[in-house]
């Protein structure tokens, strides 16, 4: 299943085909793509080259790690990801290594490295749907992720797809249109909300 952005302006093809479904396909991912994504997380681009992002994955594979990440999810993402199968949480660290000051990029950089692995995971056919409806103490209890780390996203891997068991609603959500503001609303110059030359016809 696609689901193609229509953009304003011409961008790469890639791009316009990363979309985040609530429907998964009951097809594993091979292990050789599944470590291709975290790789390509690992090359995202980070403030002072921290590289603050870490990652807890489980496999639907394995009931039990499954399930107690599946538990640290909001009860409406569960409903749609445990179809997914895989899972994984999103976690920075807080402090930068060489200083112990506060890592004002983390959670811009874990943003970075998930883009990276939502692009690899396009290009090879696979989808991601990021959350940021999870419960990070329940993270932080069933996973021991210490003090200076702080778990913020979940994220769903798989094939696209139309389980059986979808509630009909949120099939519905994966069959509309995609939808962003347009160009005009998002990039100034000059002054705030001028809308930038580029932007303007
Ligand atoms: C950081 C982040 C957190 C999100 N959290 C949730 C979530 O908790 N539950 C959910 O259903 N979708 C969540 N989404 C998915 C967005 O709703 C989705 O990306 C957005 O509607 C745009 O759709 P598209 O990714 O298909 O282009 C999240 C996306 C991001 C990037």
């Amino acid at each position: 299943m696609t689901k193609i952005a229509r953009p304003d302006y011409p961008i790469q093809a890639l791009l316009t085909r990363r979309w985040s479904p609530y429907g998964f396909a009951d097809r594993d991912i091979a292990i050789d793509d599944l470590r291709a994504l975290f790789e390509a997380a690992r090359w995202a681009p980070s403030s002072y080259n921290e590289q603050p992002w870490r990652f807890i994955i489980a496999r639907r594979s394995d009931r039990q790690a499954f399930q107690r990440l599946l538990n640290c999810l909001w009860d409406a993402n569960q409903a749609w990801a445990r179809h997914a199968p895989v899972l994984a949480l999103g976690i920075v660290k807080r402090e930068l290594t060489q200083t112990g000051a506060a890592n004002a990029a983390a959670e811009h950089d874990l943003g970075l490295a998930v883009a990276n692995l939502s692009l690899e995971a396009t290009a090879r056919g696979l989808s991601v749907h990021q959350m940021i409806g999870i419960d990070p103490d329940r993270v932080r209890n069933s996973f021991a992720v210490p003090e200076d780390y702080k778990p913020l996203t979940a994220l769903a891997l798989g094939y696209a797809g139309e389980p059986p068991e979808l509630a009909l609603e949120v099939l519905q959500r994966d069959r509309s249109a995609r939808s962003r503001k347009p160009l005009a609303e998002i990039v100034f110059a000059g002054a705030w909300e001028q809308p930038a030359e580029l932007a303007a016809d």
